[in-house]
């Protein structure tokens, strides 16, 4: 059965860019964004393997490690991160799992044969440190990823799972949160002293509590 949010996600073994990777040991009590691309001197995934590398204080700051996939070997990772550093601007400072035998891809469910039968569609995958699956997203192979929307997400995540809180549609980090509605106006009366504006009983809007990457 296709993994979905709240399952564990599957531990594996590959080959990587940075030698064998255990996948839960190397994630270790962080969080993690596993992504695949189809393969490797592409175009789109030149950009998007370069801005992940671009990313990377905003993954630190959040406690995140990321880790990217595709289905050809090693030596060709490794020819191909020269070029996303000459043409990205950027080197890439992450591993990318080679995936020949497609043991990971099946385990994630990246092959997705009425759209290609080889090469891996680009999904996302992140990952608590809990190592539960909290968000996948999967997008065609013509279409680069934003990877901003990725840590909103986190963002989001983050933050809700420290405060009884929800986040409202295109949220960004500093904006209005919203009450959970199992929080009774008694007790949002501690949790949330900066007030609330009430719009409906089920719809509460109060400040964030706090900044969302602070961990
Ligand atoms: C690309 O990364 O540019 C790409 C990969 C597979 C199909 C189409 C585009």
């Amino acid at each position: 059965m296709a993994l979905q949010l709240g399952d564990t996600a599957p531990d594996f073994q590959a080959d990587s860019t940075a030698g064998l990777i255990s996948f839960h040991q190397w994630l270790g009590d962080q969080w993690g964004v596993l992504f695949s691309h189809p393969r490797d001197f592409t175009p789109v995934c030149t950009t998007e393997l370069g801005y992940v590398a671009r990313l990377a204080p905003d993954f630190e700051r959040r406690g995140v490690k990321a880790i990217g996939l595709s289905v050809d070997p090693v030596d060709s990772h490794r020819g191909w991160v020269a070029d996303i550093k000459e043409t990205q601007g950027h080197a890439v400072n992450f591993p990318i799992i080679a995936d020949p035998d497609r043991k990971v891809a099946n385990l994630y469910g990246m092959i997705h044969p009425a759209h290609d039968e080889v090469h891996t569609v680009r999904t996302v995958f992140v990952i608590d440190p809990k190592k539960k699956v909290r968000l996948f997203i999967t997008y065609p192979q013509t279409a680069g990823r934003n990877f901003d929307e990725i840590l909103r997400v986190i963002d989001s995540l983050q933050l809700t799972d420290r405060h009884r809180v929800a986040t409202p549609v295109n949220w960004k980090p500093g904006e209005d949160v919203i009450i959970v509605p199992a929080v009774s106006d008694e007790e949002a009366k501690s949790k949330f002293p900066k007030g609330w504006k009430t719009l409906k009983p089920y719809l509460r809007l109060t400040p964030q509590p706090a900044e969302p990457a602070k961990r």
